[in-house]
């Protein structure tokens, strides 16, 4: 049996963080959207704000029920906010030591009954459950950018997970209106295990030759019904993640289809992240993205 959710804690209210806490917002729960300074946090409420507003404006919300989700979301930099949480979902950087320092201080601030989620795109569950004193009340939500529009949220088991600590994830999911999908603790489970390579595939025929940014892009919407060519997609994940969650992927299962091709090694050594940094395989600076020459 699903245990009761009525407070989620958020950590991190980056990409990913703040489009959780707005979706678990508008399903009726109250959010604490946890972030290391208030900078941070304020730029985080600030996209969720401009969401809200957009909304409005489009006529899909009425103020005041932009007004009541806004309500519900409470920006915290303190820990001890959290301990009421009945889920806690991290959405921090993608570090397993930086994700399990966070796990071990709340661990011992946050009830015990409550459940604790991961929204990692490609680290092991286990490992974050197991450096926690409640592993059985440990899974995996995985969370699609952008979240607030993407259908889909993977439910990860991994060997710890209780029946119903997986049954509870699977409900909340449903709850947001999210198609939950359950899967196995491994690595990339099903999307990134087949986005990933097909990212780098483009990246590699970008390479060779085969064809522009633009032409590449263009082509795969065109030709196989995609909304974002691969390009651009690899842009708006975030180049620096893509490169992340390809190391683990590589690591795990040492294929050549999960390596870092060398034009993404040397973006990354540039500082080029794609869409967040201003410039990928497109420069953002201008009014609509310009194919990146330097490349
Ligand atoms: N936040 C909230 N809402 C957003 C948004 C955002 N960042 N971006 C777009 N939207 C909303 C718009 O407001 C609009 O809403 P409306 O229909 O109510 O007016 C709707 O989404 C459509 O947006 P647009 O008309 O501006 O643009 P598009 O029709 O081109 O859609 C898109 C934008 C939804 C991002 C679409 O291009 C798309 O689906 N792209 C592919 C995204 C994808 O593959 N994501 C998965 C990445 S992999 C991942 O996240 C896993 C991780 O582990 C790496």
């Amino acid at each position: 049996m699903a245990q009761q959710i009525e407070k989620v804690g958020v950590l991190g209210a980056g990409l990913m963080g703040h489009g959780i806490a707005q979706v678990a917002a508008q399903s009726g729960y109250e959010v604490v959207l946890r972030e290391v300074d208030d900078a941070t946090l304020q730029k985080g409420i600030g996209r969720i704000e401009k969401q809200l507003a957009r909304a409005v404006e489009k006529g899909k919300s009425s103020q005041e029920d932009a007004d009541a989700v806004r309500g519900r979301i409470h920006g915290t930099v303190d820990y001890g906010e959290l301990a009421s949480c009945d889920l806690v979902i991290e959405a921090i950087t993608e570090s397993l030591p930086l994700k399990l320092e966070m796990w071990r201080e709340l661990d011992g601030i946050v009830k015990p009954e409550a459940v604790f989620a991961t929204n990692t795109s490609s680290l092991s569950v286990i490992d974050q459950a197991a450096a926690t004193g409640r592993p059985e009340r440990f899974v995996g939500l995985h969370y699609f950018n952008p979240a607030q529009v993407m259908k889909l949220v993977e439910v990860v088991r991994c060997v710890t997970t209780s029946d119903e600590a997986f049954e509870t994830a699977l409900q909340f999911a449903r709850s947001e209106g999210k198609l939950a999908i359950p899967t196995k603790d491994k690595a990339g489970f099903i999307v990134n295990r087949l986005l990933v390579p097909y990212m780098l595939d483009a990246i590699r025929a970008f390479e060779e030759g085969v064809g522009s940014a633009g032409e590449i892009d263009e082509a795969m919407k065109a030709g196989a019904g995609h909304p974002m060519g691969p390009l651009t997609l690899a842009d708006f994940v975030g180049l620096d993640t893509l490169g992340s969650i390809c190391d683990v992927l590589f690591e795990e299962f040492r294929e050549r289809r999960f390596a870092q091709p060398p034009t993404l090694r040397k973006m990354l050594s540039a500082g080029w992240f794609g869409r967040k940094s201003g410039i990928g395989f497109y420069d953002y600076s201008g009014e609509t993205p310009s194919e990146n020459t330097g490349i």
